[in-house]
């Protein structure tokens, strides 16, 4: 985690740096030089400038505004260089101080704007800013920059999340480049050309109001001013406008016309060598990820349907709870920790006190209401003990203001000891409504406490403290092969107390007492150690446990015989799922319910421990392995970050990136080594999309899987995060999600299609392919054979705004049946997606296609697309 606004080093950039930063920017970079004249474009008519400074002067220090009124003075060391537009630019030396200060404001930065610039590299070296304007919290409202984190152009502007612009342009040294940063106030959008074309948009922009001076060849961060020059700078323009694609490109022109644009998409070759098939695919590569944020366990997959059930979620307030007085009755509700229930965690009670007699209780509102369906049984169950009454007491579901009754039941009696009682609690023709709340009330006067209130609608399996169904079908869907879990930073916790213990989710509900989330929430641990193994069964995936590493996000750290205690709890915990009952933990699984014990494979060492600034992790990792590996010498153990003491069998890696980044990302595990850990790419989502990713996500996100795909023989198991989103206002903590719901309905986004259609179409074997592509292409493909079957899959990404033919040729290969089965995801825009009142906007559609062992396919704009070809 680290959510942040920086535009520096953010979580983001560190987790892609930490493992592979020459692999990652090595790859598809975009140079000037590869541009050819491939458009022509019928001039347009230009908006009017606010201000262009064509720095045309080449002598003193003042530097004309030659449409406006912000001219510019040169500070510092500044001074004049050979032009590119007209005789005279900027000229900067790299020296703090020396730049070109424009006295005010230039453009209102909270409505659209563009910036142009011609600049010309001295040197590479550190953050460079260009134009800039300053604001009063000390960070530039943009930057129009060079970045050191990438090397690569950026048009940087405060983000609502912690994705940084990656233009994915990396300059040389030397040579004049166009660039153009353009901020569209109505898409929220910014977008960085350079020489015209368009390398980076990002969405969900609001840059901060600027206000006092503007400039050129500085930037301004923590309250004073940065990224300093080294440069020649040209032909400055700002725009109080969101210059268009063509209007950018006719601007880049004035200073070179012969800069070509965007290339055309061109027709692209494909060999797919069958006869000499490549690694096998691990038959888990496809998983899931899990951990308790934004209310994916509690108000999402666990089938609990009470907030707050035993009232430890808040230690003041009751919170999700109201009294009810109706019908005349009078009353009041209060926490209440004199009444524990011994033997139990349940220390806190609900005190219900009735004065006057009517429909007097307590209700709760669930997790966004309870969800109402026709004709559904629900098991309520709660402890309860009276005082001056004796029952009975009404238990309903019930419409917020009382007037409806979905459904109810009675306790006849309550006495003055505390007993756990059971109703079931049927509906019947309603319409379905969260619109709701859940009552248990009493008609008498006297005194009611309350605890470890439980509401499940049927669950999967019919587990009795079971899974939503819903929720459990979408991730079938996928066919996971494991499920990682507990986390993520809900493993680590914010604080070593916080941390997930696994032996406090296990046993009686009546036994967890829940802990603090470090997602902001409690978490009640009904869905617990055992729950996410039953999980793991129900879905036939594998489990793949994270183990708490002695790590917390508040950056303490546990090392040395402290550690072993912790050590010890991580070989129980293996225990408890693997052991045999004749074992301490294995025998308590049995006493828990579970007497067979459940397939291990993978074991993970902490969480995201690049984070551990201490360095501690390379011992830490090594206590656990060694431990792990004398014990259980045949599970695979996965560090999280680089460790040396030890070589683990495989390496946890996390993205999370612009669509863009991710395709331009698909051969970052190409060239890596293969002498080293395997991959688990255990985090990764394109970020774009709230709250779930729309289809420009999705491309990048299956350009993504297919880079993985063709790497199997390295990348062994991925896992896309989070997983699931509560769609309510204040539910979720995280951005883009893949699966959204609320009490009631859920929905798949653009993502989990594309997910789904790659993991279903997963086959055994890759098979090698050579991709030849000129133009503007954006297409990623991998290609793989299910050697039982025949089926050849082929998987093609294009991310391009025009169709995209391959001519797919299957060397080696016999004959194919001359029809084959294409499954496509595709929409009109990238930003269409899924929502709870529009779930099936963007979905895979199927239909039969020609083919042979040698054909032309056309890849449908911004389309995801599976071709299976039975083989002969
Ligand atoms: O997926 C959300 C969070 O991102 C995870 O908890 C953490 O591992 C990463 O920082």
């Amino acid at each position: 985690m680290k959510l942040s606004r920086f535009y520096r080093l953010t979580a983001s950039s560190w987790r892609r740096l930490a493992l592979a930063p020459a692999a990652l920017f090595a790859v598809g970079v975009l140079h000037a030089q590869t541009v050819s004249n491939h458009t022509t474009t019928t001039p347009v008519k230009l908006p009017e400038p606010v201000t262009l400074l064509s720095f045309d002067e080449g002598t003193g220090t003042y530097a004309a505004d030659s449409v406006g009124d912000h001219p510019a003075t040169l500070m510092g060391q500044a001074s004049w260089a050979t032009g590119l537009v007209g005789p005279w630019a900027l000229g900067l030396p790299g020296v703090a101080g020396s730049y070109a200060d424009i006295a005010s404001t230039v453009v209102d930065t909270t409505q659209s704007f563009s910036v142009a610039a011609w600049v010309k590299l001295n040197n590479t070296n550190g953050y460079q800013t260009f134009v800039s304007e300053d604001t009063p919290g000390g960070e530039a409202a943009f930057f129009l920059q060079l970045r050191a984190d990438s090397g690569q152009f950026s048009f940087t502007v405060p983000y609502d999340f912690f994705v940084n612009p990656q233009s994915l342009f990396t300059p040389v040294a030397g040579q004049w480049y166009h660039l153009a940063g353009v901020y569209d106030a109505n898409a929220h959008s910014a977008t960085l050309y350079v020489n015209g074309i368009l390398t980076d948009q990002i969405l969900y922009v609001s840059p901060n109001a600027a206000s006092g001076h503007s400039s050129v060849g500085r930037g301004q961060f923590g309250g004073g001013m940065v990224d300093w020059n080294n440069d020649s700078i040209d032909d400055v323009r700002f725009y109080q406008t969101a210059l268009t694609a063509s209007q950018v490109l006719q601007v880049a022109r004035i200073g070179n016309p012969s800069l070509a644009g965007p290339p055309p998409v061109e027709p692209a070759t494909l060999h797919v060598d069958v006869a000499h098939p490549g690694a096998q695919i691990n038959p888990a590569f496809h998983g899931l990820m899990i951990e308790e944020i934004n209310h994916a366990l509690d108000g999402g997959l666990y089938g609990e349907l009470i907030q707050n059930r035993v009232f430890q979620n808040d230690p003041n307030v009751p919170v999700n709870w109201s009294a009810v007085q109706e019908n005349g009755g009078a009353g009041s509700i209060a926490l209440d920790t004199t009444q524990p229930i011994t033997g139990t965690m349940l220390t806190t009670s609900l005190k219900v006190s009735i004065t006057q007699a009517g429909k007097v209780g307590a209700a709760n509102d669930g997790y966004w209401g309870i969800p109402v369906k026709a004709n559904t049984s629900y098991k309520a169950s709660f402890y309860a003990k009276a005082s001056g009454m004796t029952g009975p007491l009404n238990v309903s579901i019930e419409s917020i203001d009382g007037s409806v009754v979905y459904a109810q039941a009675q306790v006849p009696t309550v006495t003055t000891d505390w007993v756990q009682y059971s109703v079931t609690l049927a509906t019947g023709a309603a319409a379905p409504t969260e619109n709701t709340h859940f009552v248990i009330s009493a008609g008498t006067t006297g005194t009611l406490w309350l605890n470890q209130v439980s509401l499940f609608p049927p669950t999967y399996n019919q587990r009795s403290n079971g899974n939503r169904i819903d929720l459990m079908q979408l991730m079938a869907g996928l066919k996971p092969g494991f499920l990682r879990f507990p986390g993520g930073n809900y493993l680590e916790g914010q604080t070593i107390a916080q941390r997930f213990e696994w032996k406090n989710t296990i046993g009686p509900i009546s036994q967890r007492a829940g802990h603090e989330s470090p997602w902001g929430y409690r978490s009640d641990d009904g869905l617990g150690m055992l729950e996410f193994l039953e999980w793991c069964e129900d879905l036939n995936m594998q489990p793949l446990v994270a183990v708490y590493a002695g790590y917390s996000l508040d950056g303490e750290t546990v090392t040395g015989t402290a550690l072993q205690p912790y050590v010890q709890d991580a070989l129980d915990e293996i225990q408890y799922i693997t052991g045999s009952t004749s074992t301490q933990w294995g025998a308590q699984r049995a006493a828990d319910g579970h007497p067979a014990p459940f397939p291990l494979t993978y074991v993970e060492v902490g969480n995201e421990d690049f984070f551990d600034s201490t360095g501690s992790y390379d011992g830490r990792f090594t206590q656990f392995f060694d431990a792990i590996r004398q014990n259980y010498p045949n599970l695979k153990i996965i560090a999280t970050t680089t460790v040396t003491s030890r070589t683990p069998d495989i390496y946890d890696q996390h993205f999370y990136e612009t669509p863009r980044s991710f395709e331009q990302s698909v051969h970052q595990y190409d060239n890596y080594t293969r002498t080293g850990p395997k991959i688990f790419v255990g985090e990764y989502a394109s970020q774009e999309g709230r709250p779930v990713p729309d289809l420009n996500a999705a491309l990048g996100d299956a350009a993504w899987l297919t880079g993985l795909e063709r790497n199997a023989d390295l990348v062994i198991l991925e896992s896309y995060a989070p997983m699931f989103v509560n769609i309510n206002p204040g539910a979720s903590q995280w951005p883009t999600n893949l699966i959204g719901y609320d009490a009631l309905h859920s929905y798949a986004s653009p993502s989990y299609y594309a997910k789904m259609m790659l993991n279903q179409n997963g086959g055994t074997v890759v098979l090698p392919t050579t991709l030849t592509t000129t133009g503007g292409t954006k297409f990623s493909e991998s290609v793989s054979q299910d050697s039982q079957t025949g089926t050849i899959y082929i998987k093609g990404v294009n991310a391009a705004n025009q169709a995209q033919k391959v001519n797919i040729i299957l060397d080696g290969i016999s004959g194919v049946a001359p029809q084959a089965t294409v499954t496509v995801l595709t929409s009109a825009s990238p930003q269409d997606t899924n929502t709870l009142t529009e779930p099936s906007k963007v979905v895979p559609v199927t239909s039969k296609a020609k083919v042979s062992g040698n054909f032309e396919f056309s890849f449908a704009p911004y389309s995801v697309t599976v071709l299976a070809i039975q083989s002969k």
